[in-house]
């Protein structure tokens, strides 16, 4: 291995420090006291600067600079780097002095011929987590892992690589956690101690070596930094936070319009369905297909009026065909990716043999954005982006194809890992600017890190089995671990057949996933909600309609991602890393929906079950009854019923449900308190949902405060220019009785209404949050009515 070599001088930029050693020069900048950069160049290269990922440059940092015979200390508020002279080693320490993250000692980072690697040492007890779309176990100790972005169909469960990279992961060690982020484009291989117990390493085919270190108190703070850099979920329109329809592939128009109206008549709530390749003629891009859609804009029309909106799959294979108007554009305006003598790169597709734009053009990216307007003009608002790795038949693109690359020029080698991430931006951007005002919604297969800024993302060509809907929880959990915030499965499996039971378990699962859509294969059974018998219908409209039901806390908490890198799907390991147990195979799959909402997914197999409570207390959903957490439990999990907990102290703003989410709710909001013991707090966030006047404070947002021993609870004043479409709300108490209860709210006496108690509603009127499922059980509904919400701070108190 070539190595980095001694320090020989050191000098000072306006962003941090420059080490220049026997082989190589060292870059360390400092982007906040959190965040810092290390980027290491052979010395016969010169820096690049150009990232796909980055968004946000250094700023200035406070810090200290010391140098001593040893070594020089960079520190800032929060970390101490130090660089060793010798063999220029990096560690990274906390300003007690206790160690985070370090170089190997004996390796540390350096080269092997072209390919770039870096080794860190792992410390005692030393969890990792993250990594994105990777399968395989919550902890990635003993895994090794490659980034180079697959079209892996009916992918194994241990299957890798898959469709997206982002080489970001998170370490835990000594009650300390920290990320790195390796931003390299090339292919490269994530070792975590697979082979042996003494390094972690990234290893690079190409590029240079240059990371990001993060370091804060919880892995909440971490995610912020990662995501201040990448780039955070924008706040989606309201109606891709609904239920949404696919199949591969609907048609004719009839069959289209006769999916929507049936979720309407069976009452079943749904927002969004799919149109797959078959809407297309030829599968050319940018065309309808005469017979089966000869009139676009009356079925979209039919389809608005439903309340459904369509989204359409836009694959990249552009169709090599003479007189076909985009192929022969793209050949004229040099859009195609290209082999360096000059001839057009062609692949197998589903239209035949294809071009491919190249997305990393900005030309071709603002080329194909506007191409979108023939379908925003038949009143499409969402876009699909599938087999953007780029996929061409079972055959990898050959290296040697260039890509623009902003300009740079790149091999595929290079450009390989960020195509579909282009792709999402350039969809995302041209509907954008083409849709006016309204925001667009993209869905992408494949990207790198970053891509949560332009796209969702689902997981692909899984398949329908009990081990590949445990497998989609993982893989959502740990995406959210990598900023992909905006994230889902083919609920109901995309390649097979579920059984009744498995389909019913993976739509109440689904319905607490970001995305939520079920989709499923060519010349497979029907697969909608109703297409497995009366109960699995009943079951699935029942969970669909408690998403609907929860869209008010839904939307907060994707405000909260938009804000924070927080995400939707909250793997255990955010808020309990040093619990042992939720790393245990059995629990590994647990997440908050939210930040007090706990889903314990179970195969749908499993009608009793193991879960696990972490610490504090915990409220069974369905029955109110109370858990101390911290430790194991048995449920039963019928058919109809998932593990859900609400955490003590919980608020959760929901609605009445709606058929579709920009259906009319209603005029009251509901508060649902949880008994708990320390005060809590919840950011309720509301705008229109459909553009972008939030960004010029058309929202409406308030915090709502619950203080358990002072009981009370306080709506803040609200901030924000928007008025709330909820003019009262209710707050509901759980885990209290009547006779804690004493309404007085500035000297105005309100009534507690106590419904009578309930036995078991019965199926048909599934609602957890007010009556009890369980048979053997009665709760009762204890709540104020009628509280009028005013834009002033106001105070409930009991
Ligand atoms: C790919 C996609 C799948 C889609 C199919 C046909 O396999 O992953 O979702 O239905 O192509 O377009």
């Amino acid at each position: 291995m070539e190595t980095i070599g001694v320090v020989q001088t050191f000098s000072t930029i306006a962003t941090g420090y420059l080490f220049h050693c026997e082989n190589a020069t060292v870059k360390v900048e400092l982007f906040n006291a959190h965040t810092i950069r290390v980027n290491a160049i052979r010395n016969n290269k010169s820096f690049e600067d150009f990232s796909y990922a980055i968004t946000t440059p250094p700023s200035k940092t406070e810090h200290q600079f010391f140098e001593s015979n040893e070594q020089y200390v960079i520190q800032t508020e929060k970390i101490k780097v130090l660089i060793s002279k010798t063999r220029l080693r990096i560690q990274f320490l906390t300003l007690q002095g206790q160690i985070i993250h370090q170089e190997h000692p004996s390796f540390g980072t350096g080269w092997f011929g072209n390919e770039v690697a870096s080794y860190k040492s792992i410390q005692p007890n030393e969890i990792f987590v993250g990594l994105g779309e990777k399968t395989g176990n919550l902890n990635r100790r003993g895994s090794s892992y490659t980034h180079w972005n697959t079209d892996y169909f009916g992918y194994p469960t241990n299957g890798d690589p898959l469709y997206l990279s982002t080489p970001f992961y998170i370490g835990i060690h000594s009650a300390l956690c920290y990320g790195v982020f390796y931003d390299n484009t090339y292919k490269s291989i994530m070792d975590f101690g697979a082979s042996n117990d003494r390094f972690t390493t990234f290893t690079a085919s190409d590029g240079e070596m240059d990371y990001y270190f993060f370091y804060d108190d919880n892995i909440a703070g971490i995610l912020k930094h990662y995501t201040a850099l990448t780039g955070r979920v924008q706040l989606p329109p309201l109606w891709s936070l609904g239920f949404q329809q696919c199949r591969y592939s609907y048609y004719p128009d009839k069959e289209v319009i006769n999916v929507a109206r049936t979720f309407r008549e069976k009452d079943i709530p749904a927002d969004v369905i799919y149109l797959d390749i078959h809407y297309m003629d030829e599968y050319k891009v940018f065309t309808w297909h005469p017979e089966r859609f000869p009139n676009p804009n009356d079925m979209v029309d039919e389809l608005h009026r439903l309340g459904f909106h369509v989204i359409l799959i836009v694959d990249p294979g552009v169709k090599v065909e003479e007189g076909y108007p985009y192929y022969e554009e793209g050949i004229k305006k040099d859009l195609f990716l290209k082999y360096p003598d000059g001839e057009l790169y062609s692949g197998k597709v589903w239209p035949g043999t294809c071009h491919f734009p190249d997305f990393t053009n900005p030309e071709a990216r603002k080329w194909w954005g506007q191409k979108y307007k023939i379908h925003i003009d038949n009143g499409i608002e969402g876009y699909w982006n599938d087999m953007n790795e780029p996929a061409t038949w079972g055959k990898r693109v050959p290296d040697v194809v260039e890509f623009n690359y902003e300009g740079i020029g790149a091999s595929h080698r290079k450009g390989h890992n960020v195509y579909g991430m282009q792709m999402a931006r350039s969809t995302y951007e041209g509907t954008k600017e083409l849709l006016e005002g309204k925001r667009p919604f993209v869905l992408t297969r494949s990207g790198y890190s970053g891509v949560q800024r332009y796209a969702a993302v689902w997981t692909g060509d899984n398949t329908a089995s009990d081990e590949h809907m445990m497998c989609g929880i993982r893989l959502i959990n740990s995406m959210g671990l990598a900023g992909v915030a905006f994230a889902g499965y083919d609920v109901g499996g995309f390649a097979g057949e579920p059984s009744n039971e498995l389909f019913a378990r993976w739509i109440a699962i689904g319905a607490f996933s970001p995305f939520f859509r079920c989709h499923s294969m060519i010349n497979s059974r029907d697969a909608e909600p109703w297409a497995f018998g009366e109960e699995v219908e009943e079951i699935s409209r029942n969970y669909i309609k408690l998403r609907y039901r929860m869209l008010p806390y839904i939307y907060s908490i994707f405000y909260e991602a938009s804000q924070t890198g927080m995400p939707i799907q909250r793997s255990l390991v955010i808020d309990y890393m040093n619990d042992t147990n939720i790393y245990n195979n059995n629990y590994q799959n647990e997440y908050l929906f939210g930040p007090s909402v706990l889903i314990a997914p179970v195969p749908s197999t499993q009608m009793i079950s193991k879960i696990y409570l972490p610490e504090g207390g915990w409220y069974d959903f369905f029955t109110d009854k109370y858990y101390e957490g911290g430790k194991e439990i048995l449920i039963e999990t019928g058919k109809d019923k998932i593990p859900i907990f609400v955490k003590q102290g919980a608020i959760v703003p929901i609605q009445r449900a709606v058929s579709h989410a920009n259906g009319d709710p209603g005029d009251t909001l509901e508060i649902h308190i949880y008994k708990g013991i320390r005060n809590e707090s919840f950011v309720y966030y509301e705008d229109d949902g459909a553009g972008f006047d939030y960004e010029d404070g058309m929202y409406y947002r308030r915090e709502i405060l619950f203080n358990p021993k002072n009981k009370s609870l306080t709506l803040k004043m609200k901030e924000g220019n928007y008025h709330s479409k909820f003019k009262k709300s209710r707050v509901f108490f759980h885990g209290y009785n009547e006779t804690e209860l004493h309404p007085k709210i500035a000297g105005i006496e309100l009534d507690i209404i106590t419904t009578d108690y309930r036995f078991v509603a019965p199926v048909t009127d599934f609602d957890p949050w007010h009556y009890s499922t369980d048979k053997s059980k009665v709760i009762k509904d204890l709540y104020y009515t009628k509280i009028e919400l005013e834009d002033a701070e106001f105070v409930l108190k009991w």
